[in-house]
C-alpha cells in the first residue's frame, strides 16, 4: 500500500487513434471527418525517405488549414535513431499553429529519449511564445522500451499517452511472427490434442498499463494489421480493454467503429456500475463496507471499479 494517490490520466476520449501518412494529403479531410477521437498525422514509417520533407510541409499545412473539430491532433515524428526527427520537431513546432495538441515519439527506449525531445520542444515553445503546452505520447515498440517502461511513463509532465507498437516490438524482441497484433499460430498450450491459444502480447500490455496507471498516462493498444479481419480486431481490442487500455489505433477507417464499439462502455455496463454505486451507498448508510449485488460480493474496491466505468462513459458523452 502506498500513501500516494494514483494520479488521474488526461480526461479526454482516446478510444480510437486514426493514422494517416503525411505524404497522402487526400486523406486529411477524411481523417478530420471521421469518428476517431485522436488523429495521428504520420511522418515516420508510413512515409518513404524520399518524401520526408514534403510530408512535413503537408502536415504543417493540414494542421493550420483543416478543421479538426474537437479531436486530439498529434504528429508522429521520426525516431531518434534517424536524421529526420529534429527537423520534424523544429519545423512542426515553429510553423504549425496552436491547433496542434501532441507529438508522438516512436521507438522510445529510455526516459532520456523523451527528455531530449522535451528540451527541444520547451526551447521552441519559449522562443515562439507558444502558450498551449504540447503533450507527448510515446510508442513502446522495442526490447529497451519495455525494459524501461516505467521510467518512460514518468519521464516528463508532458506525457499523456503510451501505445504498444506490436510489429516493431515483435521484431526487436526477435519474436517469430510477421503478424501485427492478434493471435499467433505457434503460441499455444496443448491439452490432450486440443490447442489453446494464448496471448503473446499480454505481458507487454500489462507492463504498459501498470506503468501508465502509476504515472497518470493513458495506456493504448497499437495497430492491428489485418484490416479485413474485423473479429480479430474486436478480440484483440476486447482483451486490451479488459486489461485497462483505453483505446486502440486504426490504420484503416473501417477499424474506427470497431474501436469505438469496444472502448465505449455499453449502456448495460454503465447501468450496472451505477447500481453497484447505489448498492454501496445503501450499505454505507447501514454502516456496512460490503454488500451483495446480484448474488455476488461488492465492497469498497467495487466502488472504484464502477467509478472507472461511469467516469469513462460521462467523459465520452461530454465530448
Ligand atoms: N484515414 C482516412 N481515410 C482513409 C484512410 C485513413 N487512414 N485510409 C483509407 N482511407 C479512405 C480511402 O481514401 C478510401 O476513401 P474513398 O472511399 O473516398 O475512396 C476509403 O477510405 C477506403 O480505402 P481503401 O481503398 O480500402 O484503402 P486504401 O487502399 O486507399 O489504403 C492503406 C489502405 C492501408 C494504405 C491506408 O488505409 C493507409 O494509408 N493507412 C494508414 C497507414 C499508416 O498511417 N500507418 C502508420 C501507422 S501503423
Ligand atoms: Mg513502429
Amino acid at each position: 500500500m502506498s500513501f500516494r494517490l494514483q494520479p488521474t490520466p488526461p480526461a479526454r476520449p482516446n478510444r480510437c487513434q486514426l493514422f494517416g501518412p503525411g505524404s497522402n494529403t487526400k486523406l486529411f479531410a477524411k481523417m478530420a471527418a471521421s469518428a476517431a477521437d485522436v488523429i495521428n498525422l504520420d511522418l515516420e514509417d508510413s512515409v518513404a525517405p524520399s518524401d520526408k520533407d514534403s510530408a512535413r510541409a503537408n502536415v504543417i499545412e493540414a494542421i493550420n488549414t483543416v478543421d479538426w473539430g474537437t479531436k486530439t491532433l498529434s504528429v508522429r515524428i521520426n525516431g531518434l535513431d534517424t536524421p529526420y526527427w529534429y527537423r520534424d520537431v523544429v519545423e512542426v513546432m515553429e510553423q504549425a499553429g496552436d491547433r496542434l495538441d501532441q507529438i508522438m515519439i516512436p521507438k522510445v527506449g529510455c526516459a532520456a529519449d523523451v527528455y531530449a525531445v522535451d528540451a527541444l520542444v520547451t526551447a521552441i515553445e519559449r522562443a515562439k511564445g507558444r502558450t498551449k503546452p504540447i503533450t507527448f505520447e510515446v510508442i513502446i515498440e522495442s526490447a529497451a522500451g519495455i525494459a524501461h517502461v516505467e521510467e518512460i511513463a514518468a519521464s516528463s509532465p508532458r506525457m499523456a499517452a503510451m501505445s504498444l507498437g506490436a510489429a516493431d516490438f515483435a521484431a526487436s524482441m526477435g519474436m517469430q511472427t510477421t503478424g501485427i497484433g492478434g493471435t499467433q499460430e505457434n503460441y499455444y498450450m496443448l491439452h490432450g490434442d486440443t490447442r489453446h491459444y494464448s496471448d503473446p502480447w499480454h505481458w507487454a500490455q500489462t507492463a504498459i498499463v501498470a506503468a501508465c496507471r502509476t504515472h497518470g498516462v493513458l495506456p493504448v493498444d497499437g495497430p492491428f494489421g489485418d484490416f479485413s479481419d474485423d473479429e480479430g480486431y474486436r478480440a484483440q481490442a476486447r482483451r486490451s480493454a479488459t486489461l485497462g487500455m483505453v483505446g486502440k489505433w486504426a490504420i484503416h477507417p473501417k477499424q474506427i467503429a470497431l474501436a469505438n464499439e469496444v472502448f465505449t462502455p455499453s449502456e448495460e455496463a454503465v447501468a450496472e456500475a451505477r447500481e453497484i454505486l447505489a448498492a454501496m451507498e445503501d450499505a454505507k448508510a447501514r454502516g456496512e463496507g460490503a454488500t451483495v449485488y446480484k448474488g455476488r460480493l461488492v465492497d469498497i474496491a467495487s466502488i472504484k471499479q464502477a467509478e472507472v466505468i461511469v467516469r469513462q462513459s460521462e467523459m465520452i458523452g461530454a465530448a
